[in-house]
């Protein structure tokens, strides 16, 4: 009998929401969460393969798993996410010791098929790329407790950037119900949430004819009127689908946080062509400034890369000074890295690894500036801090701004899921540091 299960989770916020969604089902289903592999009876690996290095991690701790199988052999052993769907049946052979393949879309149906492993010890794969039926909510107390919690509105990808595995493994896009998506996010708000993101690996293009036709403008609206919601944020924003209807609602939704991730990947033109972006980053640049425009407190965080085939001297320093230009609060960056499946693996002009580092290394220096100097220029000022718990470290309380910025402070009140207003005194690298006003 299975009991107690541990899911290990890699990749990016979608794959969180997974995670969160098949621990409720195993809760639901009588399981107990344990906190170390080996103490549970099923153990879920959920994948992430957006880059080598991200793949290498789940199939070392895959290794590490099965060669704990041979030890312990009534551990059910599950792959799931994007690896699952990319290398499906194939996974089996490499690991004897895998009961479980299966997609991010096959999901809902984990408890079935949780059921036949544990009846008949059959091993099972499944990597369906349709969409499947909606998956159930069952969140029983889950999230009391968290104050933060994602809630996903879109799956899938229809963009083919051109060095991207993603649309290859999570399929074309489809939009959830908007009826759906409200009564999770008053499921989540009744066990004390109080800030949302709203997940979608492209939300501007949310659409749904359901008594009307709904886009994400309209969605965010709704969802920005439910009470007790206090910060409502949302990833991934796709520039090219970025409409002024939307850099609006920075100025008209009170809740909707002044922060936008929106990745830029490149500055040259003709990189951007070769990713097949659909943008330019004069287009790139004017959203910016309209962004700014409409909320001058903005904080924009974006994804960029290094070392795309072709990408030469001249291309990287376009990408610099698009930095310099924009002034990201923080920014994601990473090494071109070859996906099979996709045009970019295909063409010519790679770009040497060492160069790639070294191109990664003045980036992220430049960036580290101008992070350091923003976190600055908060010194003094008074920020207002939804509390999430305690610093492991120096046993400060420990929150986010609106703008998401980690903030570190003293205070006298040790509650956790309140808004205190809290004074600035250290704008550090990473975090801000400060000290609670009154009454905090
Ligand atoms: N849907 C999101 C991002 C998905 S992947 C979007 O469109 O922005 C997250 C980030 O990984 C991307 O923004 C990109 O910067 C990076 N990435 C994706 N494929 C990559 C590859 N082959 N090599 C290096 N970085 C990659
Ligand atoms: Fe990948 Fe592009 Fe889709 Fe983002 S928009 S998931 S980068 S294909
Ligand atoms: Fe990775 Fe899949 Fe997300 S490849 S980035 S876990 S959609």
């Amino acid at each position: 009998m299975t009991k107690t299960f541990y899911i290990k989770t890699m990749g990016c916020q979608m794959n969180e929401y997974d995670s969160d969604f098949l621990a409720q089902s195993m809760i639901h289903h009588g399981l107990f969460p344990v906190d170390e592999p080996e103490d549970a009876d099923l153990v879920l690996i959920n994948t992430c393969i957006v880059r080598a290095k991200p793949e290498q991690k789940a199939l070392s701790f895959l290794g590490r798993m099965s060669a704990f199988k041979k030890r312990k052999p009534g551990l059910i052993l599950g792959l799931v996410g994007c690896l699952a769907q990319k290398d499906g049946a194939s996974l089996l052979k490499r690991f004897p010791q895998l009961d479980l393949v299966m997609g991010p879309r096959e999901l809902s149906s984990i408890q079935e098929v949780l059921g036949r492993i544990d009846s008949d010890r059959q091993r099972v794969v499944a990597t369906r790329l349709e969409p499947g039926p909606p998956r159930p909510i069952h969140t029983l107390g889950y999230f009391e407790g968290r104050i933060k919690a994602h809630l996903s509105i879109m799956e899938g990808c229809n963009n083919f950037c051109s060095y991207c595995i993603v649309p290859h493994v999570r399929g074309r896009e489809v939009s959830r119900s908007p009826d759906e998506i409200l009564d999770e996010a008053r499921a989540l708000i009744s066990e004390g949430v109080r800030d949302i993101t709203l997940l979608g690996q492209n939300v501007n293009s949310y659409f749904r004819e359901e008594g009307g036709r709904w886009t994400f403008s309209s969605l965010l609206r709704e969802i920005g009127k439910l009470e007790g919601l206090w910060r409502l944020r949302f990833t991934t924003s796709h520039p090219k689908d970025l409409s002024d209807e939307l850099i609006r609602r920075f100025g008209d939704i009170s809740n909707l946080c002044p922060h936008l991730h929106l990745p830029f990947q490149a500055g040259s033109n003709r990189i951007l062509k070769g990713m097949k972006r659909g943008y330019t980053r004069e287009r790139y640049l004017e959203l910016t400034a309209k962004l700014k425009e409409v909320r001058p407190d903005i904080s924009i965080t974006s994804d960029v890369m290094v070392g795309f085939p072709g990408e030469s001297r001249a291309d990287f320093e376009l990408t610099l000074d698009l930095i310099r230009q924009v002034e990201f609060d923080s920014l994601f960056s990473f090494k071109y890295s070859d996906r099979k499946g996709t045009l970019a693996e295909k063409m010519p002009e790679k770009i040497d690894e060492p160069e790639k580092t070294a191109r990664l290394n003045t980036l992220q220096h430049l960036q580290r500036q101008i992070t350091f100097k923003k976190n600055r220029e908060l010194e003094g000022k008074q920020v207002e801090v939804l509390v999430e718990g305690q610093s492991k470290k120096n046993k400060m309380l420990t929150g986010r701004t609106p703008s998401n910025k980690i903030v570190n402070f003293t205070s006298n009140n040790g509650k956790f899921g309140i808004l205190v207003k809290v004074l600035i005194k250290d704008g550090l690298l990473n975090s801000l540091r400060g000290d609670a006003l009154k009454n905090g």
